[in-house]
């Protein structure tokens, strides 16, 4: 060897990943081709096929891996054994399963054809549903593990994986499943990869994350459709109680009016509100970025403390009535909403939604019903800030990317992370590759290529400084 300096075990790992790159497209677009959409029973055998597809990959790798069925759709689990035996042993966590594709008028592109494509700053992004969410995220961390078994025959330290198929739609066989698999499971820690980046050159480790309550409510009114002459003005009209109700939600400041709904909340600290402060990002920068300008919500706090450390309540969608080209006159007998909560701190679900029922069924009139169905129910998880896991994790980011790892907050929910923490005892390290811009859960979701290359390199960084102990 001519070099002063042996080669680090990293460096042709690395070099590997950059080689296999246009193969590990053609893999992931094979993964994002299958339409597993979790929340729509009419993909259920797609998000079966998705879950095989990903234990074929696994057990090729060399992974003990199987398909798990449950009520609902199946989890993947995966073993393989780590080059040292004293390493930690690490369970990553992803999600197969994808949101729905609607408006699908609005894709510029069929959501389940993926392609490389130039960006709207030039550079290259792939698009396809579930490509950010979580199909290209999980696949970083799966070719991570490829390029390593390539070079040196094994992984350096040892891995479980666990891939879910119903995050989307509130990971409802997630707890039954933890609960009769703990032992198997158990790990020193999770990895979980869908989460995003600061910005495109500077990764970041998510330290909270908001919990979720999921609630439709369906007002009666009349036992029949009524024409809105004979009946209108005498016949309640359901979607009037309805929106009422939802309008009752706020106050003029923003706040949740809801009783109790503040419970476990508490004010974030000088320190953490100064150190959000210091990532520069305003409401214009934030909101301009969606063609928006005025922050909503409560008043008096930043972009960043609404999104991070604040609850909400919003409405997901509503129907009712006559929505068809055209116009017609009538009182619908029912109007429907999906509402959700996003909770911080220690607000407990069940209470949660237990207020909110009363506070529905106080404003329903004695001759109509409400009946309300659940959707899923987790809450805000906060992790450490501190651990010696975390420190070593941020070190590896901040050797792959142009800018050093930063720790932030997550507006979005990921339930797992909670189970893992109670049902487990086992603290989760978030790193994930999504740009603000990717648009998950909406039509034309991309992936930036770079987040996809780099994402494999950071695992890869990661896996080793984790197992270098
Ligand atoms: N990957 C997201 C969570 C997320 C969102 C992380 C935004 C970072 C930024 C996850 O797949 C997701 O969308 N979760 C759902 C949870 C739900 C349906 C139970 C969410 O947050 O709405
Ligand atoms: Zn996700």
């Amino acid at each position: 060897m001519t070099s002063a300096h042996a080669a680090h075990p990293l460096d042709p790992v690395l070099k590997r990943i950059d080689e296999n790159l246009a193969d590990s497209l053609m893999r992931v677009f094979e993964l994002v081709r299958i339409p597993s959409i979790s929340t729509d029973p009419a993909y259920a055998a797609s998000c079966r096929e998705a879950g095989e597809w990903l234990v074929a990959e696994l057990t090729e790798l060399g992974f003990d891996a199987s398909l798990r069925d449950t009520p609902g759709h199946p989890m993947v689990v995966a073993y393989h054994d780590g080059r040292k035996p004293d390493a930690p042993h690490v369970l990553f966590y992803g999600h197969y399963d994808v949101q729905p594709v609607d408006p699908l008028d609005l894709w510029d592109n069929d959501p389940f054809q993926p392609a490389v494509r130039d960006g709207a700053d030039g550079a290259k992004i792939i698009t396809g549903r579930g490509i950010a969410d979580d199909k290209g995220q999980l696949m970083t961390f799966v070719e991570a593990c490829r390029a390593y078994k390539e070079v040196h025959g094994d992984l350096p330290c040892k891995v479980t994986i666990l891939f879910e198929g119903e995050e989307e739609s509130g990971s409802g066989s997630l707890k039954p499943f933890l609960d009769a698999n703990a032992d198997e499971l158990k790990a020193d820690y999770a990895l979980v990869c869908d989460t995003s980046m600061w910005d495109a050159r500077t990764p970041a480790i998510s330290t909270g994350l908001r919990g979720l309550v999921g609630e439709e409510i369906t007002v009666q009114a009349a036992d029949r459709d009524l024409h809105s002459g004979y009946f209108g003005g005498a016949a309640a009209n359901p979607i009037h109680i309805l929106s009422k109700i939802l309008a009752d939600m706020h106050d003029a400041d923003g706040k949740v009016t809801i009783p109790n709904f503040y419970d476990g909340v508490e004010q974030t600290p000088k320190e953490i509100l100064d150190q959000w402060e210091s990532l520069g990002q305003t409401a214009e920068t934030f909101l301009g970025e969606v063609g928006l300008a005025i922050p909503s919500g409560e008043k008096g706090r930043s972009v960043l403390e609404l999104t991070w450390a604040r609850p909400t309540a919003e409405v997901n969608g509503i129907t009712g009535g006559y929505t068809g080209e055209g116009f017609k006159t009538v009182i619908p007998a029912k109007a429907s909403a999906k509402v959700s909560f996003r909770l911080v701190g220690k607000q407990d679900p069940d209470a949660i939604r237990e207020n909110f029922r009363e506070f529905v069924r106080s404003r329903i009139p004695a001759d109509c019903t409400v009946s309300f169905r659940e959707h899923g129910g987790s809450p805000g998880i906060q992790l450490a800030y501190d651990s010696p896991v975390l420190q070593k994790a941020k070190e590896a980011l901040s050797d792959e990317w142009p800018n050093p790892a930063v720790m932030i907050g997550m507006g979005g929910s990921i339930p797992v992370v909670g189970d893992f923490q109670t049902m487990l005892g086992m603290e989760s390290v978030l790193v994930g590759f999504g740009l603000a811009d990717d648009r998950i859960h909406s039509p034309n979701e991309k992936y930036a290529l770079k987040s996809f290359h780099k994402g494999q390199r950071s695992w890869a960084r990661i896996l080793d400084a984790l197992a270098e102990g």
